[in-house]
């Protein structure tokens, strides 16, 4: 809990002036609250004495009404400062936990649920918001209206406070001994929300999955059993709940009875002397603190569940990238020309090796090309260029220093990667082109953004859409074809004209002659651009300078395109095999 408190005081303290001007209001909040019991009973006082006079009776009422207004205009002002403030800071959390999605590594969405994610994102964002601002609002008006509450009982008559003090802890310990059985239930509530939203999630994703195997009665069921589980945590939680409020007036009905015993004699003169407005005063404060002494039951409810999703939180937060700049980095590094060398470089997964004892050498403004069958380590060692993982052994030289000094944006920003399956936002087609490059001024990008298409080979299509590069992409807008999705990804990394250019699978799903047109286009445009291929298809090769072939990780044929033909290996067969099929499509 003080560990929340000292996370989230990093965000309160941005809203230095809007808490600042809500604590002030609830002090004279508080000020006047308390003040209006005692006007009351001065008023009976004077009754009683025979002092009080028609015009004086006006007196009272204005005093009363007076108190009232300011109280109530200084609580306005309080819910506006801090209420507006608890939905700027879960703007903040949120935009830092976005920020911090973008930097983790692929590997923490492998094991991680896209579901689980969403759901801390909303609910526990929510909960976080509940601590800062409802609660804190809570927590210090609960406090300075007891404060105030007590001290002006105390002058009233010492006797009946102390007598009430032993009470007041009483009832705030019996809440807070519900609230803890009220918030290990929620928690597991908490728990099977996660598993019920996750797993809808996922329905969602795999859907057409789904429907192919005609296995939606099983996913119904699962569902089913998983949301009945959820329906029963909740009505734990609600019987819990339940019996609180009854528990709690019973608890005040008592403590009244003791107040009126022991008021009562005082009045009369045993044991103490009080007047009838005294005790009039002293019955209406304690009956004003009546709700602020169940608020902080319910502050505390508050406190533990936002303190609980703030800590989901941090463990999003705290999880670190697996690349990252160390002390290694050197930031005098501040460009890449484009020559990669592979030094005997091995990576396993669970014992299991990916690639082994791989060495290439790629130098500045040449073309590699690399093929293989499918989980041959293709990916991987286009993933090892762009840094998104690190060998287990071997060396990785960029421009002949190691990968691992280079700062990690510096890579990010001269190495081009065209992934196997592209990610587009629902943005226009403008806009997830301009991804590529950090310059948000769309308008001064259009050109750049266009010609980046028309290498693509990208522009002819977007063209013949309606809306041209204003078209939308995604949920509300066009579906593009596999084709047109890689051939926009191809545009997105080369509209920032990088130094080393890497496809993986990137033209897999594009015919041949545009295929060819796009190696074509980019040959003309990028001399001294280092450029790697990851294909299936030998036509991507013809004019590499290099070829490697991949087996479960090993290099096992490695030379020019013509050479590696008249080697007559797995390269030769498979371009025979690809020429007979082009020839039967065409004939
Ligand atoms: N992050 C990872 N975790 C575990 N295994 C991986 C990971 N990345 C790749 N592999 C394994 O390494 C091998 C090579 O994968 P990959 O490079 O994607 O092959 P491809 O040649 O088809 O691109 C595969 O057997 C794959 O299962
Ligand atoms: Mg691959």
């Amino acid at each position: 809990m003080l560990k929340t408190i000292r996370d989230l005081s990093t965000y309160v303290r941005r809203h230095r002036r809007a808490y600042t001007i809500g604590v002030a209001m609830m002090v004279v909040n508080a000020f006047f609250t308390t003040l209006m019991p005692i006007i009351p009973g001065t008023a009976i006082d004077a009754l009683k004495q025979g002092t009080m006079t028609l015009p004086r009776m006006w007196l009272f009422v204005a005093a009363l009404l007076g108190t009232a207004a300011a109280g109530g205009l200084a609580m306005i002002i309080v819910r506006r400062s801090l209420l507006a403030a608890s939905w700027e800071i879960q703007f903040d959390v949120r935009r830092d936990l976005f920020r911090h999605f973008a930097r983790l590594d692929s590997d923490y969405y492998d094991n991680h649920r896209v579901g689980d994610l969403m759901a801390r994102l909303t609910a526990d964002l929510n909960a976080v918001r509940m601590l800062v601002g409802v609660g804190a609002f809570q927590a210090i008006n609960t406090v300075l209206l007891l404060g105030f509450t007590i001290t002006r009982m105390a002058r009233l008559s010492p006797g009946l406070t102390l007598l009430t003090a032993v009470i007041m802890p009483l009832i705030s310990v019996t809440f807070f001994l519900f609230m803890r059985v009220i918030h290990r239930r929620y928690q597991r509530v908490q728990e099977q929300f996660s598993e019920v939203s996750a797993m809808a999630q996922e329905n969602f994703d795999g859907m057409r999955v789904v429907k192919g195997f005609g296995i939606e009665d099983r996913h119904v069921a699962t569902f089913r059993s998983l949301n009945d589980e959820y329906i029963r945590r909740y009505l734990a939680l609600t019987r819990i709940d339940g019996p609180l409020s009854p528990l709690m007036e019973t608890l005040f009905g008592f403590t009244l009875a003791v107040l009126l015993l022991f008021g009562g004699r005082y009045v009369l003169g045993v044991g103490g002397n009080l007047t009838i407005g005294q005790f009039s005063s002293f019955v209406f404060l304690f009956s004003g603190v009546q709700w602020p002494l169940q608020a902080l039951g319910w502050i505390a409810n508050i406190a533990q569940r936002g303190s609980t999703s703030w800590r989901r939180l941090r463990e999003i937060l705290d999880s670190r990238p697996n690349v990252v700049d160390g002390p290694e980095t050197d930031y005098a590094l501040t460009e890449v020309r484009g020559d990669i060398e592979f030094r005997h470089v091995s990576i396993a997964f669970d014992g299991v090796p990916a690639l082994e004892d791989v060495s290439f050498h790629l130098r500045a403004g040449e073309s590699l090309g690399i093929t293989g069958r499918t989980g041959a380590g293709k990916t991987l060692i286009a993933s090892l260029i762009a840094r998104v993982l690190d060998p287990d052994a071997g060396e990785i030289l960029i421009d002949g220093v190691d990968i691992e000094r280079y700062p990690v944006a510096v890579l990010r920003r001269f190495i081009g990667l065209v992934p196997q399956e592209p990610f587009l936002f629902s943005d226009t087609i403008a806009e997830n082109i301009a991804y590529g490059v950090p310059e948000t001024d769309l308008e001064a990008l259009m050109p750049r953004v266009r010609e980046a298409a028309r290498l693509a080979q990208l522009d002819d299509d977007v063209s013949g859409f309606p809306r041209g590069y204003r078209t939308r992409l995604g949920e509300r807008g066009v579906t593009l074809s596999g084709g047109q999705r890689q051939r926009t990804a191809i545009a997105r990394a080369i509209v920032r004209d990088p130094p080393v250019l890497i496809f993986d699978d990137a033209l897999s799903a594009v015919d041949t002659q545009t295929e060819a047109r796009i190696l074509e286009g980019l040959e003309h445009v990028q001399r001294g651009r280092s450029t790697l291929i990851v294909a299936h298809r030998i036509s991507a090769f013809q004019h590499c300078d290099r070829v490697l072939v991949l087996e479960r990780g090993r290099v096992t044929e490695e030379g020019t395109h013509e050479e590696l033909l008249e080697r007559d290996g797995w390269y030769a067969d498979m371009h025979r095999r690809q020429q007979l099929e082009a020839d039967l499509e065409a004939a």
